[in-house]
């Protein structure tokens, strides 16, 4: 493939944004300016052709430009848009649906981004318990802000050490944020024992697909419910990921564990801007939204018309047609058939995912937690990516990172990717 334009547009990016990217791990080589998306496609501006994996970290769950949503959103706009006061119709239908599907959602509030719910879920958590300090896991992602910034996806030997992700970040919030390993109950358990009393919440992404697709262990998801309800710390499921993604109730639907509060994003709207956060009503009318509550809640754009009519039509989408039925077979459709290629070819290889989501690890057992992916061999993951994408099959070539299949992509899509996977790894030389 050849990208000419492509080239010639980042050198304009460049002159009047810092990179030339609007978010920090958007540049990647080949540097490319898309300008059309459908379905299934993108497509840069050469004109070149990808079957579409990344599906912009997750959100494209019925695939880009879906006709039934953006006509929700066009109809929308037709008629309304934001207020900055009262309440719209269109708040109400979706705060009703939600409640309705999420298990642990007795209310919600609508906010913009993931890391704004995150940031409210762990702010509530600490006004209702009345202490300080937040649990999250190695590798795991929860947003920009520095509550939960630190030890993401660390560089080896910061695992197990103070690891903020940023320049600029406060010391304090760094260090009251500790940090687990994934899949580690007793470590979560002594971790609780030598600050008990002084842990507000627990964050969790209930599968980590921010390191690609590392599954709880059986008991895992139950026995942090179960360590959190005995030491008052609120447990917080991330589902900005899973949620929707993996089932219209979250993923605490499939693992029948419901959390305290839920934060939700990207699948709920099929890629527009909308978030939410949702709990038990007696957390969730601390928030000032509610007259007498004492935990801030605002934003200007939070409850626009155009997420809100893009969520509803997204579940709508969920309620009426089989979206999960669809991503799930395909998703099993793609993991069995690179199974059976790598042994084909004999390619060590783990190929991890769970319904729409999977990766191939280059490495020979599933891992468990973020320190078993050192293990993986990043050089070759990028490397076989890059590759893929010469050839029109789009992931983002960068490690750990995980693929996306939506309601778009077709059998027929699936085989063409598996073909294009087995001419990539037969021409191993240009990957290893
Ligand atoms: C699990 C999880 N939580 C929170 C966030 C932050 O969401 P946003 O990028 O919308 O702020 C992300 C983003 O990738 C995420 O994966």
């Amino acid at each position: 493939m050849q990208y000419p334009m492509s080239a010639a547009l980042y050198e304009k990016a460049n002159l009047t944004a810092p990179g030339g990217v609007h978010t920090s791990i958007r540049n990647v080589e080949p540097h490319l300016i898309f300008t059309r998306a459908e379905g299934a496609y993108i497509y840069d501006a050469d004109g070149n052709k990808y079957i579409d994996y990344q599906g912009a970290f997750g959100p494209y769950i019925l695939g880009h430009n879906h006709p039934y949503v953006n006509g929700k959103v066009v109809a929308a706009l037709g008629r309304t848009d934001l207020y900055g006061v009262g309440t719209t119709d269109l708040e109400i239908e979706l705060a009703e649906k939600i409640c309705r599907h999420v298990p642990s959602a007795e209310q919600v509030l609508f906010c913009n981004s993931g890391s704004e719910a995150t940031y409210h879920a762990i702010r509530l958590a600490r006004a209702v318990t009345g202490r300080v300090k937040l649990v999250k896991f190695q590798g795991c992602y929860h947003g920009w802000h520095d509550y939960v910034a630190r030890n993401m996806l660390s560089s080896w030997d910061m695992i197990g050490k103070r690891d903020p992700g940023s320049a600029g970040m406060l010391e304090a919030a760094i260090d009251e944020t500790l940090v687990c390993d994934f899949n580690d109950l007793p470590g979560v358990a002594e971790t609780f024992r030598q600050f008990q009393g002084e842990i507000a919440a627990l964050i969790v992404e209930p599968i980590p697909h921010n390191i690609g697709c590392v599954m709880p262990k059986p008991g895992f998801l139950e026995g942090l419910r179960k360590l959190c309800s005995e030491h008052g710390v609120l447990l917080i499921f991330d589902e900005v990921i899973t949620g929707f993604r993996h089932h219209i109730g979250g993923f605490q639907t499939v693992a029948g564990v419901t959390p305290d509060l839920t934060t939700m994003g990207k699948a709920m709207a099929n890629g527009f801007p909308i978030a939410a956060v949702a709990g038990k009503k007696e957390y969730m009318t601390r928030f000032n939204t509610y007259p007498g509550g004492d935990v801030w809640f605002a934003g200007t754009y939070n409850g626009h018309a155009v997420g809100t009519a893009a969520a509803i039509a997204t579940l709508e989408m969920m309620e009426r047609e089989p979206v999960h039925e669809h991503v799930f077979r395909l998703g099993e459709k793609m993991r069995d058939g690179l199974r059976e290629i790598h042994q084909r070819l004999g390619v060590e290889a783990y190929v991890a995912g769970f319904g729409s989501v999977w990766t191939t690890y280059f490495m020979n057992f599933e891992p468990t937690n973020y320190t078993d992916l050192q293990h993986n061999d990043a050089a070759k993951y990028i490397r076989y990516r890059q590759k893929l994408l010469e050839k029109g099959i789009f992931k983002l070539p960068m490690n750990l990172k995980r693929n996306h299949i939506s309601y778009s992509h077709t059998d027929a899509d699936i085989e063409r990717t598996l073909m294009i996977i087995e001419q990539v790894l037969q021409e191993e030389g240009t990957i290893a």
